[in-house]
């Protein structure tokens, strides 16, 4: 079995196309969120690209929560914005969530119809990596990471999460691509001090200057949630095994 990893977004279709196992990363900060909200009993989520689709799915079920951001702030007439922090369970217990965020959403459009598709990030690190390898081992399919990043480019801390996820595969047998094998070194390298490391890229500056070091902190955290997220058709849910029929 092979681990692959795609820098940008954009190439997420590579890792359909092989029909690998996809594992989308948006450490900073809508797969975080999103681990978040489900951990704190979230019934689902539905990402939606645009602030309009968003909306409407709103405006057609009233009942369900609008969150997101654009430039890193609650858009008008949001009731959460993409702090993680905001999800908490009093908010979102039971709640289904429409979320559109700048980049991390937009990753899941980019999968959307593809049977396999993970949300990882630091906070389940773990979790995902054991997920993803008994997904893999049972249909024979290789794994991929698929990368957010930052409206359409690289992003250091999706490439340093992506590394956290693959030390969790430590004596599994399996080969990397070269872009996969980098992040497990420079994951290797960041980690004594990862909080440090993702502060020296620009996501993270932007969110510290917005007031979020807070959520920057939050999303450093290694393996807090054992929650694994799954896209299934539209949404997002929660799950912690994987069962037969996946
Ligand atoms: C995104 O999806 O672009 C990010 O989650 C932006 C953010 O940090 O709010």
């Amino acid at each position: 079995l092979k681990v692959n990893l795609e820098l940008v977004a954009r190439d997420a279709r590579n890792a359909v196309q092989r029909n690998d196992v996809i594992i989308v990363i948006d450490v900073l900060r809508c797969t975080s969120s999103i681990i978040t909200a489900l951990t704190n009993g979230a019934h689902a989520i539905i990402p939606t690209s645009t602030l309009s689709a968003a909306r409407l799915e709103v405006a057609e079920h009233p009942q369900y929560l609008l969150a997101g951001e654009r430039r890193g702030v609650k858009p008008t007439g949001f009731m959460l914005g993409n702090s993680p922090l905001e999800f908490t369970r009093d908010r979102v217990a039971g709640k289904t969530i429409v979320m559109t965020t700048t980049s991390g959403t937009a990753a899941f459009a980019r999968v959307k119809g593809h049977p396999y598709v993970l949300v990882g990030a630091f906070l389940n690190a773990g979790a995902v990596a054991q997920m993803a390898f008994t997904l893999s081992e049972h249909n024979h399919l290789n794994i991929s990471f698929a990368l957010s990043g930052k409206r359409g480019s690289f992003s250091l801390e999706d490439f340093l999460g992506a590394g956290a996820i693959i030390h969790h595969f430590a004596n599994k047998n399996l080969t990397y691509s070269d872009t996969a094998y980098a992040s497990l070194l420079a994951y290797e390298h960041a980690h004594p001090s990862l909080f440090s490391a993702l502060c020296e890229g620009t996501h993270a500056k932007t969110l510290i200057n917005l007031g979020f070091r807070n959520d920057v902190i939050h999303c450093t955290q290694m393996n807090k949630y054992a929650t694994v997220p799954l896209l299934q058709g539209d949404s997002i849910i929660s799950t912690h095994k994987p069962t037969q029929n996946l």
